[in-house]
């Protein structure tokens, strides 16, 4: 009997790995660029024609190839890259499988001109797979790489390639990335015959990303620069204020090589929470270098993915330090010459303050911090942190608390700050602990619609745990017989039921965690609003408060509490400059 399972012919074999690796004129720009970075190329120009339908030229300045070796590239396996699987471990060219050019090879027609010095050069000339011709030629070091009429000889193939506009946006895409990842290199890149693109090697990330998306597109961006551990996480990311205001870009890098990595970007994105609206997503560019066996490359056909031995903890860092970029972003620049502390860790000052003190008692405090530390504990215990050096500040308008500082004033919006305040406090009571709660004298009785009622059943737990004690009395009546203490004036039954009228009318099917909503809607409701005038104690109170947040410059929606204006431009608009 004849077997019916045989060995592919080796020219099929490639066929098949060629699906793989070798999707479109992208991934074939994409790979011969890499070849040229892993040959140490300092300077690389691609040419395109016909979306790459036609054409993909990539020249480079590297090391070359001599005949031999020209010829073995373009057999399967044929790598100088790696010469055992333990090179696998921390591999840091950007090719190791010598499967990229017999895969190219086998789909199209190839050649490749190459020479190790000056003057004496081959060329080798192939297709489908098959070397037809190779010969002499002179060239200056380095090597030039054409793949013509990709998939002529694999029409199903050729079928499923888009248009040239098409095609020809994925190949910018493939470039940019290349380029944002190898700074060091200059770049090069043609549409048929026309240069579209043209970056000088050696620059930082920012200069890159103004040279390939403009100077206005670098300037929305804010530094990422955090290490933990053995992780270091570079790069830029959008400022809060300025996300979904123009199209989203997102870059991506691990141990130098670009990749996607949707826990990642999810990671980065949540970092923004309570900054951006919902729905909008933050421009991203992100390098991580991890440590090399924390991380496997070689999980996808195009290496566009990694694998890492502890994504949870990745992900972690790679928030926090985003957080803190953006918490940072106006650091000592918004508010006052003050180095805003890091955000102290939730010190419960659970106080069970069983009665309802007088109004005349609480005058001075309209943040429950100082009451408590008042009420229960020696100066010192607070969370706002005492060191920070509060200026002298005036409210405009019973609306905004104004201070000046050596380059301009400051307005800060009072109800925005402390919503910002209050959000925090309330995130935290929801995810570790407990929050001050005041016991009323006299439990409030509360009539809802049935609406209200489900919404409060909906969210019971957790307000209960943002300090509402609360009796469902039958029906949709409930007792409340203790509430959160954010302020002095606060008025809470007013809060509750505008909280549990906005959560009937959620429409929010945002991302948002529900418990982060609660937060946010309850900090909103509970906060000062505009119009009411506040001391200065309770204005220096505010202000420290809001200091010690980790997002001192964006309200819960993402608009700014402070701005800024500076002396220049006063002085600008007075005429005196
Ligand atoms: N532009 C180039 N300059 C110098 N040598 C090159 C160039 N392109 C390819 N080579 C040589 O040809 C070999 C085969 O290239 P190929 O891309 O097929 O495999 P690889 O880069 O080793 O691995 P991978 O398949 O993962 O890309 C390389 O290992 C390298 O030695
Ligand atoms: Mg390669």
């Amino acid at each position: 009997m004849t077997s019916r399972i045989a060995i592919l012919p080796s020219a099929v074999a490639d066929q098949i790995a060629a699906g793989e690796v070798v999707e479109r004129p992208a991934s074939v720009v994409k790979e011969l660029v890499e070849n040229a970075l892993d040959a140490g190329a300092t300077s690389i120009d691609i040419a395109v024609e016909d979306g790459g339908r036609q054409l993909v030229r990539v020249s480079d300045d590297g090391s070359g190839m001599s005949r031999d070796d020209a010829v073995l590239a373009l057999a399967r396996h044929a790598t100088s890259k790696i010469r055992s699987a333990g090179d696998l471990v921390g591999v840091r060219s950007f090719g190791f499988r010598g499967e990229a050019l017999p895969a190219i090879c086998s789909v199209s027609q190839l050649e490749i001109e190459t020479a190790l010095g000056d003057g004496a050069g081959t060329v080798v000339r192939a297709a489908a797979g098959a070397v037809a011709d190779v010969a002499d030629t002179a060239r200056r070091r380095g090597t030039t790489v054409g793949v013509g009429r990709l998939f002529f000889n694999a029409p199903a193939r050729r079928k499923f390639l888009r248009g040239a506009r098409s095609e020809w946006r994925s190949i910018v895409e493939s470039v940019t990335s290349l380029a944002l990842v190898r700074r060091d290199v200059r770049f090069t890149l043609s549409h048929d015959g026309k240069q579209v693109f043209a970056v000088p090697g050696a620059v930082s990330l920012r200069e890159r990303i103004a040279a390939i998306h403009g100077s206005a597109a670098a300037a929305r961006l804010v530094d990422v620069d955090d290490v933990a551990g053995s992780i270091h996480i570079a790069g830029q990311v959008e400022r809060p204020s300025e996300v979904g205001t123009a199209g989203r870009r997102i870059h991506l890098a691990i141990n130098g090589r670009a990749v996607r990595d949707a826990g990642i970007v999810r990671a980065a994105e949540a970092a923004y929470r309570s900054t951006i609206p919902a729905g909008v997503r933050p421009t991203l560019y992100l390098e991580l270098t991890v440590a090399a066996n924390d991380v496997d490359v070689n999980v996808h056909p195009a290496k566009a993915e990694v694998r890492f031995r502890d994504r949870w903890h990745v992900e972690r860092v790679v928030e926090m330090a985003v957080r803190r970029a953006l918490g940072t972003m106006e650091s000592g620049a918004t508010l006052g010459r003050v180095l805003w502390p890091a955000p102290a860790p939730f010190t419960s000052p659970m106080v069970d303050v069983e009665v309802l003190r007088p109004r005349a008692e609480l005058d001075d405090g309209i943040f429950a911090e100082s009451q408590i530390g008042d009420a229960a504990e020696p100066a010192g215990a607070q969370q706002t942190a005492p060191e920070i050096d509060v200026p002298p500040l005036l409210q405009l308008r019973r609306t905004y608390m104004m201070f000046e500082r050596d380059d301009g004033v400051v307005l800060i919006d009072q109800h925005s700050a402390h919503e910002r305040v209050l959000f925090e406090r309330f995130m935290r009571a929801l995810e570790c602990g407990e929050t001050p709660a005041q016991r009323l004298l006299f439990p409030l009785t509360l009539h809802l619609g049935p609406a209200e009622g489900d919404a409060f059943d909906a969210h019971r737990e957790l307000f209960e745990r943002l300090g509402f004690e609360v009796e469902g009395f039958g029906g949709h009546t409930l007792i409340v017989r203790s509430v959160p203490m954010p302020h002095a004036r606060f008025d809470a039954e007013r809060c509750l039921r505008e909280t549990l009228a906005s959560l009937t009318g959620d429409r929010d099917a945002s991302a948002a965690p529900k418990h982060q909503r609660l937060a946010a809607t309850v900090a909103c409701k509970a906060a000062i609003k505009a119009g009411d005038t506040m001391s200065p104690a309770e204005m220096r109170a505010l202000f420290a408060a809001l200091a010690s947040t980790q997002l001192p410059a964006h309200d819960v929606h993402g608009r700014s509490t402070v701005v800024h204006l500076s002396w220049d431009e006063l002085e600008r608009r007075f005429g005196r400059r």
